[in-house]
């Protein structure tokens, strides 16, 4: 199924002393999604910020935010985060002992619902609960911290998952996350991928820089996009 490329800035790369008017000015950039980075230092070796942040910058952007938790235990703050105003809400599937109860709730607040998979983590562990899953988040880099390298090795995750999702016959979004560039994102789209998270792609270079920064990512990721006719015999 062929569908637009979605770019999701990350947030984590902004800067924090002025949050409101970076993610206005990324949204004016041409960012699809905003991308927010939830670390409780914990499940990954990092902190960011929680629902009261995420409630402040709501007011800043009409975009759907993708919020991504990276927090153990994930299921006692669900309920916050829907009403900060989190649009889609994707968690690890090692966040906690029952991915597909977890799942449940995030449907239950009338949210769309992502699962997100580690470097080491199988395509087996999304696989069950497929029916309940709007978005399948492929993590690129081992979560935590902005600017890390990209790692190729997912790729063929990413083309396994683009099969698996496209046997489902469901709407579900394939997105990418961690070290995403003008030159990464190639093979990524090429992949099968249908969106992506960049944070340093994106804000590199301060707000006079966002649109430009956008418009190279969105320029590669076409050129790259799987033409209708791949895979056939060419008539
Ligand atoms: C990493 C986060 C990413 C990160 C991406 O744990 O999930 O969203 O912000 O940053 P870049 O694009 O700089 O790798
Ligand atoms: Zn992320």
């Amino acid at each position: 199924m062929q569908r637009p490329v979605r770019l999701a800035p990350s947030i984590l790369s902004a800067d924090f002393a002025t949050l409101g008017a970076e993610v206005a000015a990324i949204d004016r950039a041409g960012a699809d999604w905003i991308h927010v980075d939830v670390m409780d230092g914990h499940f990954v070796p990092n902190l960011t910020i929680g629902p009261a942040v995420i409630k402040a910058l709501r007011p800043h952007s009409q975009k759907p935010f993708d919020v991504h938790l990276m927090i153990a235990p994930v299921d006692p703050y669900l309920a916050a985060f829907a009403d900060a105003g989190a649009d889609t809400i994707s968690v690890h599937p090692e966040s906690g002992p029952h991915l597909h109860r977890t799942l449940q709730a995030i449907k239950g607040l009338g949210r769309r619902a992502g699962v997100v998979l580690n470097p080491a983590t199988p395509i087996a562990a999304v696989e069950p609960v497929l029916d309940l899953v709007d978005l399948v988040l492929v993590m690129s880099v081992n979560p935590g911290f902005g600017g890390q390298a990209f790692i190729p090795a997912v790729l063929p995750k990413i083309a396994a998952l683009r099969r698996l999702i496209d046997c489902s016959g469901r709407a579900i979004d394939l997105e990418v996350d961690g070290g995403i560039n003008r030159q990464t994102i190639g093979p990524v789209i090429a992949a099968g991928a249908d969106a992506v998270v960049a944070g340093s792609a994106s804000f590199d270079g301060g707000p006079a820089a966002y649109a430009q920064n956008l418009s190279a990512l969105r320029r590669a990721a076409d050129l790259a996009r799987p033409g209708p006719d791949d895979g056939s015999l060419g008539w």
